[in-house]
């Protein structure tokens, strides 16, 4: 794939490398010592790492892997993530530190210590329980970045309800079929969310999931299972309302007592569902456990980031409705007890150097975001973060694709000011925590590798057959042993799950990753084997679009590829075929086009928005009738087409090469 390939290119020219600094490395959380603890025996690893939580009732066991692949972690332990993450600093005596400083893109600003989120955990459990949920019921929150959303998914944790966040840009098509998924008892929204400088309304989205959309369609019936809408006021826009179903926040969280004793739930309770691409059309909804979760986000932030509660001020730019925020805005740094930058925007408003005012106005000093951001600032040039004071910055992460090394040295120089080390995590919402880092104090980066895998991790790249492959060689990444934050399953779905995992490879887990030994044994990651997409960071699957966009009465037949894209990682890049016998199709190539990334939009949410769709005659198949989409890879980036003796008419890829030159 041709990710590989152009990262391979690099692999072979990058040879720098850059030690942790001595200061950093004189007081890190994490030794090299740590390697060795964990290589002499995992699980006790594990075991010492888990007592840094609280637990209401201790664990005896660490492991009971007897229903591989399902694990369970310090299964007869009890304990209360919320607790963990408020609670115990209240209790600890740590109420007044900062929890989070909230901007708002408006501008709009508010801190919140964890005095204060204790009080608000409290009020929202008693608010959810006064509305019937209970432990065990799942609810869904489709929320703006703002503290209700940490709130609301604490106060699930709270009362062992089961959150299932679903990101703000997903469609209301996206979030009917999780609610129907998970059967959401409840769901939390807001009126709305500021995107760009204006009012993105949410609540109406909610409205339109909730409603049947008339026989014949997908959704005759209205949601059965949802009871209650929970809408936090955030533009203060209009909403339509449904009278009895639909609550103010205000009016039901605000009255109540802020008295609540949290629900002590088994360690292998599941705290959260969240729904994520995979390689067939529904979204898998994908469940991690209370404790062994907990232990893996809170230890790898810890050790990972390096977290001086008292003195760091953290930022993860991450969504909390993707998994990076759930580990690391919610649970793993405030179970650390982390001061947090929290900001609810997009990086240009009002205007490109947004982020760096916050580094500057809070005095950030370890900051947490994405290769496609970084690319972004690149382009907009570094006079913009230079007009900016990041002297507080001490550490700067990555995580969600592969870094580019050019990427990475940029990062290190311009934000860096070329004293802060970088760890680019490698991990996935199945993991649950990071798997592959340096560690900060410890390893001497290589621009573009994620290195060795954390401390209590095993992973190996393998061969077709499963095979270990040799320092200099590059497979399949896998997982060699279970880890306290691996998935618990596929909610309702443990054959899916099975199969999907663990069919690969033999005891494997399968991570559908592409990664390269260098010499000196370290990895690089090189991006998705499978029809797994990686845009921005978000997670998209080609038949997913495809189906979308097959389902426009226009469309005959639709074939999707992620193409390389400079800014963005991979684009969605569409081919379609356009029905004969439909009348009124516009003969313009752009009209269609316009029509149906709007359909796309309408049926997933804007993240899946393709950047190019093409209007063709044919599409390449093989013989057995399956999508070629490595050489419709070729067209979407403009290279010669690679083989095509396995197509079943090999014409068809000049038909379609001559057919969009001639729309040029
Ligand atoms: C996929 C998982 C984990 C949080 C964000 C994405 C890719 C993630 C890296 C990295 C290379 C990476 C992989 C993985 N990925 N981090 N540091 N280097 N690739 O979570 O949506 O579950 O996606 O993101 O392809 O399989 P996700």
């Amino acid at each position: 794939m041709v990710t590989v390939a152009h990262t391979l290119e690099n692999l072979h020219t990058e040879r720098r490398t850059f030690k942790p600094p001595v200061s950093l490395a004189a007081h890190a959380n994490a030794t090299a010592y740590e390697y060795k603890k964990a290589g002499v025996d995992r699980l006790e690893y594990w075991r010492e790492a888990a007592l840094r939580l609280a637990w209401h009732e201790p664990f005896t066991e660490i492991l009971d892997w007897s229903d591989a692949p399902v694990s369970r972690w310090f299964h007869d332990g009890t304990l209360n993530a919320c607790d963990n993450a408020v609670d115990r600093h209240v209790r600890e005596g740590r109420g007044d530190r900062v929890a989070f400083h909230f901007v708002g893109e408006p501008g709009d600003t508010e801190t919140l210590t964890y005095a204060d989120m204790h009080e608000r955990v409290q009020k929202a459990a008693n608010g959810l329980l006064s509305l019937g949920v209970g432990k065990g019921d799942r609810v869904a929150i489709y929320l703006p970045q703002i503290p209700e959303a940490v709130v609301a998914m604490l106060a699930c944790a709270r009362i062992g309800a089961i959150h299932s966040v679903v990101f703000g840009g997903f469609s209301a098509e996206s979030l009917r079929q999780r609610i129907d998924d998970a059967e959401a008892k409840l769901v939390i929204t807001a009126d709305g969310g500021n995107r760009r400088g204006s009012h993105l309304a949410l609540k109406p989205l909610v409205d339109e999931a909730l409603a049947s959309h008339g026989e014949g369609t997908a959704h005759p019936e209205p949601c059965a299972s949802v009871e209650h809408v929970l809408v936090v006021r955030r533009t203060g826009q209009d909403t339509a309302w449904t009278e009895g179903r639909d609550r103010w926040w205000h009016d039901v969280v605000d009255p109540q007592t802020a008295a609540h004793e949290p629900e002590w739930v088994d360690a292998e309770h599941p705290l959260f569902i969240l729904y994520t691409s995979g390689t067939t059309g529904t979204p898998k909804g994908l469940f991690h456990s209370t404790g062994g979760y907990l232990v893996g986000a809170a230890h790898t932030h810890r050790i990972v980031f390096d977290l001086k509660p008292e003195t760091d001020v953290y930022w993860c730019t991450a969504d909390v409705g993707w998994i990076t925020g759930h580990s690391y805005i919610v649970y793993g740094p405030m179970t650390n007890g982390a001061t947090q930058v929290l900001y609810e925007g997009t990086p240009n408003t009002p205007h490109e150097g947004r982020w760096w005012e916050i580094v500057q106005e809070y005095g950030v000093t370890i900051l947490y975001t994405a290769p496609t951001a970084i690319r972004t600032f690149m382009k907009w040039g570094e006079a913009i973060p230079d007009r900016f004071d990041l002297s507080s910055l001490r550490l700067l992460g990555s995580v969600g694709e592969p870094i580019n090394p050019e990427a990475w040295m940029w990062y290190r120089r311009v934000i860096g000011g070329d004293r802060c080390p970088i760890v680019d995590t490698w991990w996935q919402t199945e993991t649950g925590s990071i798997m592959i880092s340096p560690l900060p104090g410890v390893t001497a980066t290589k621009p573009g590798s994620a290195m060795t895998p954390v401390p209590g991790v095993a992973i190996d790249v393998v061969d077709d057959a499963g095979r270990p492959v040799p320092n200099g060689e590059g497979g399949y990444l896998v997982i060699t042993e279970p880890w306290p934050s691996m998935l618990r399953g596929i909610w309702g779905n443990r054959h899916r799950y099975v199969s999907t995992y663990w069919n690969h490879f033999d005891g494997l887990y399968f991570a559908g990753d592409g990664a390269k030994k260098d010499v000196d044994g370290d990895l690089w990651l090189l991006g998705r084997v499978d029809d797994v997409m990686n845009v921005s960071g978000h997670r998209l699957t080609t038949t997913e679009i495809e189906h979308a966009l097959v389902a426009h009465p226009w469309v005959a037949e639709a074939a999707v590829v992620g193409a390389n894209d400079e800014v963005t990682g991979q684009a969605v890049v569409a081919f379609v075929i356009v029905r004969g016998d439909v009348a009124g199709i516009p003969d313009d190539g752009e009209a269609v086009a316009g029509e149906l990334r709007k359909h796309v939009r309408k049926q997933i949410g804007p993240v899946a928005t393709p950047r190019t769709i093409m209007v063709v005659s044919e599409v390449p198949k093989t013989r057995s009738g399956k999508i070629m989409r490595r050489l419709l890879r070729d067209v979407a980036e403009n290279r010669p087409v690679g083989d095509v003796t396995t197509l079943a008419d090999s014409s068809v890829m000049d038909a379609i090469r001559g057919g969009l030159e001639a729309g040029k």
